[in-house]
């Protein structure tokens, strides 16, 4: 142990951490590690929360974020939509039982046996960002609604989507038009602000771009039925982010007055808001080293089974982290680095993070906010197996009681009186799913 002692810093579990997965109720989980365990009492309160937040804005769950069936039938359940990515997502959902007509297909670009797919199974709206993707659903799609996905400004965010991704405004509106030409319906606009976006201000200039395109193809007779969000919604990790309460502040004002008219249909896309604070994920201790003078700690789970995220900031990104150790808010802390199960050093997830100087071969580790783009990411590299999620808070716990989530933990949705529109459904977990969800998701 040859690093100095860091300083102590007060040492509780942060705020946002679910009550039902405290270290106790952790210990207590009958399970392999690494596994993920999801509170779904929490997705149900992001999701009322979300809802009651941004009311008439319906919402289409990103499930590329987290797709365990137990995670998309609470949403189902409370009367989420769905986004997906790919065929498969969506032959998931209908697995579930969930309709093909209520998802949005959002890649905007799509390989065409995949677009066929979809539209046999009654998914009529999709979404494109190039001529090529138009000739492309008009053939394997004929007829079909499309959205043209909009290049905004993304570079507040962690995760930048706009290189990759969307039209140029002075290129939406021909690429609208020529859909119509196409024999397509011209449905909607969307954009992406980029996930963990940082200031609420993107949504801002978003949507009044998604609005002069509006204004211009009024004058081509053409009424969009459709504005979409998409995603980007923060989550909590360690460093602060724009709240819930001042995004739907900055996102309501932008709908009242930068739109020429209000679209039958506003969506919106989280996925990583929804479910990331939900989740913590349980790693066991498999060795403790020195190397060159620094601490290493070595986990059963990496970058590559789970933890892929904290490779993909050009800064590390803290996620909150705890222990096992009964002894953690007790004793002296230690700047460790901590490595993942495989062969390979670019499994490190953390560097620098403080941990009991006592932590020893055995100990979990739990590392927080672990909902999102985690189970979704995770490969069997070097023949680890991925975490398997376990479930508590919700119909489908893997055996494990539904814990009771004090009500000062419940968020109450902070919206003008004016705003709440009709009756917020009260949170929690739906005490029915649907007949197709009620198998254990969980760790067999
Ligand atoms: C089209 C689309 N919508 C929504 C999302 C969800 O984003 P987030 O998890 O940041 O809310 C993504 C994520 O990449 C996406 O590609």
């Amino acid at each position: 142990m040859t690093a100095a002692l860091a300083d102590q810093a007060r040492l509780d579990l942060p705020a946002h951490w679910p009550a039902a997965l405290g270290p106790r109720a952790l210990a207590g989980l009958d399970a392999t590690t690494p596994f993920l365990a999801v509170d779904l009492a929490t997705v149900a309160e992001r999701y009322t929360a979300f809802t009651a937040a941004i009311p008439g804005v319906s919402t289409f769950y990103a499930m590329k974020c987290n797709s365990a069936d137990a995670v998309l039938g609470t949403l189902a359940a409370l009367g989420s939509g769905f986004e997906v990515a790919s065929a498969g997502e969506l032959r998931m959902l209908r697995e579930l039982g969930v309709e093909a007509s209520e998802v949005l297909y959002s890649n905007p670009i799509k390989p065409p046996a995949a677009i066929a797919e979809a539209r046999r199974a009654g998914l009529w709206r999709f979404s494109f960002d190039s001529e090529g993707e138009l000739h492309k659903l008009a053939q394997y799609a004929p007829g079909a609604a499309v959205y043209i996905r909009l290049r905004v400004d993304d570079s507040t965010s962690l995760f930048p989507l706009s290189r990759k991704f969307g039209a140029e405004a002075h290129e939406a509106r021909a690429l609208l038009l020529l859909a119509r030409e196409l024999g397509l319906r011209p449905y909607g606009v969307t954009f992406h602000v980029g996930s963990q976006c940082a200031t609420t201000s993107a949504w801002r200039q978003a949507i009044a771009a998604a609005g002069r395109l509006m204004t211009a193809l009024a004058e081509d007779g053409v009424q969009l039925e459709m504005l979409d969000l998409g995603g980007g919604f923060p989550a909590r990790y360690v460093e602060r982010v724009p709240s819930l309460d001042q995004i739907a502040a900055t996102v309501n004002a932008a709908l009242a007055e930068l739109l020429p008219y209000r679209p039958a249909l506003l969506a919106a896309e989280p996925g990583r808001h929804l479910v990331a604070e939900s989740a913590v994920m349980v790693t066991t201790v498999l060795g403790r080293e020195v190397r060159a003078g620094e601490n290493w700690l070595y986990v059963d789970v990496g970058a590559y089974n789970g933890m892929m995220e904290t490779q993909q900031t050009v800064q590390q990104w803290r996620f909150p982290l705890w222990t096992s150790r009964t002894d953690h808010a007790l004793v002296p802390h230690l700047p460790f680095t901590v490595t993942g199960p495989s062969c390979d050093s670019s499994d490190t997830m953390f560097y620098g993070v403080n941990l009991p100087a006592t932590i020893e071969v055995g100990d979990r580790l739990y590392i927080g906010s672990a909902g999102a783009y985690t189970l979704s990411y995770a490969s069997h590299f070097n023949g680890f197996a991925p975490p398997e999620p376990v479930f508590v808070g919700g119909p489908i716990g893997a055996g494990v009681p539904a814990p009771a989530v004090p009500a000062s933990l419940v968020p109450a949705p902070a919206v003008p009186a004016s705003l709440t529109g009709a009756g917020v459904p009260a949170p929690g977990v739906p005490a029915q799913l649907p007949a197709s969800l009620t198998r254990v998701a969980g760790r067999s």
